[in-house]
């Protein structure tokens, strides 16, 4: 449930014109679903209708349209695949990035500003040409235009499209999209998550031992970090667990989370566009966050431990060896 704060309301307010004037239609549901959903659709305007449920038609626009765009993105992906593409590097000589990255980005944040003018952006390629990366109390879409950038170019066949949007700091709706899988994983705060429609459900396992573990090792090649990330690694593997797995993608190892066919997720030295909409998705499904510490996950923190129930959480926790790369919201210069 909404607080409703004045930045909240102000939101609803500025909106609500904007919404109502495209009669935009929630994607999936025939008006007279809509209709049984919301007495108030196609009916008079009733003036005494909730902020919370103005609210709530304003998170299902968003839902609508980060699932309209992130299927139009998946396309531009999936047909860049086999093409010729430039590789360029950004943070060391293994983050990669193409003009790819670039163009799906861009055309996110252009759909978007054209219907949610007043909305924010963190976005992975926008950061990486100098934006400024703030979670703030405002509508902040939080984009990754292609989460599993090295499987892309080396056509390895897990890449996400990974939107999220959050409000007063708390990501409320979550949209990644396996283009090369066509699963679209969609999850709205306290409404459940979702694969094509379908409810998904984290693992009931609480054995570490009857589990799969996913991880990766990201793209720092610090030889002191290397070291943690396989001391780390060593300790899960041989505690021992059935497995580990890493798809090359932070957002579809946290679906797999989500759905059931891993118990948990961890690493250390992904970004918060990488997590954001799949965080909602693991929630969502039932399972839990955590800081590889133990403690709250902070999604800027480049942390995460992500777990089907918090028996298995804490017990990947006391495997993993923490360090702490530069926090995202870190100032540029501290970048
Ligand atoms: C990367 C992927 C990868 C993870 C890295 C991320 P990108 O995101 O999620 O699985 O190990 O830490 O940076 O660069 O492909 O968007």
């Amino acid at each position: 449930m909404f607080c409703l704060t004045a930045a909240s309301s102000n939101l609803i307010v500025s909106l609500e014109s904007h919404v109502s004037t495209r009669g935009q239609k929630s994607v999936g549901d025939p008006p007279e679903a809509q209709r049984k959903k919301n007495p108030e659709v196609g009916s008079k305007r009733n003036p005494s209708r909730s902020c919370s449920s103005k609210m709530a038609d304003i998170l299902q626009n968003v839902m609508d349209h980060a699932v309209a765009v992130a299927r139009k993105a998946g396309e531009v992906v999936r047909k860049a695949l086999h093409d010729e593409r430039k590789v360029m590097t950004k943070s060391s000589a293994v983050d990669l990035v193409t003009q790819t990255d670039q163009k799906v980005e861009q055309l996110i944040i252009q759909s978007v500003k054209e219907k949610f003018p007043e909305h924010r952006f963190i976005g992975e390629e926008s950061v990486a040409a100098g934006e400024p990366c703030i979670l703030t109390d405002d509508p902040t879409w939080i984009i990754d235009p292609i989460d599993g950038t090295t499987n892309f170019v080396h056509a390895f066949p897990f890449v996400a499209v990974s939107i999220g949007f959050s409000i007063n700091k708390q990501v409320e709706v979550g949209v990644v999209y396996s283009c090369l899988e066509d699963k679209m994983f969609t999850a709205r705060r306290g409404k459940g998550g979702f694969c094509n429609g379908e409810p998904v459900q984290v693992s009931d396992q609480t054995d570490v031992h009857q589990s799969i573990i996913a991880t990766e090792f990201g793209s720092s090649r610090d030889p002191e970090a290397v070291d943690k990330i396989f001391c780390s690694l060593r300790n899960i593997l041989t505690l021992p667990v059935h497995g580990v797995r890493g798809a090359g993608t932070a957002a579809i190892n946290m679906c797999l989370v989500a759905s059931g066919c891993v118990e948990a997720y961890y690493e250390i030295g992904m970004h918060v566009w990488d997590l954001a909409a799949a965080s909602l998705l693991v929630t969502e499904a039932g399972g839990v966050l955590m800081d590889v510490k133990g403690g709250d996950a902070d999604l800027m923190s480049r942390r995460i431990v992500a777990a089907n129930n918090r028996t298995i959480a804490e017990r990947i926790v006391k495997e993993i060896v923490p360090f702490s790369p530069t926090r995202d919201d870190a100032p540029p210069h501290n970048r």
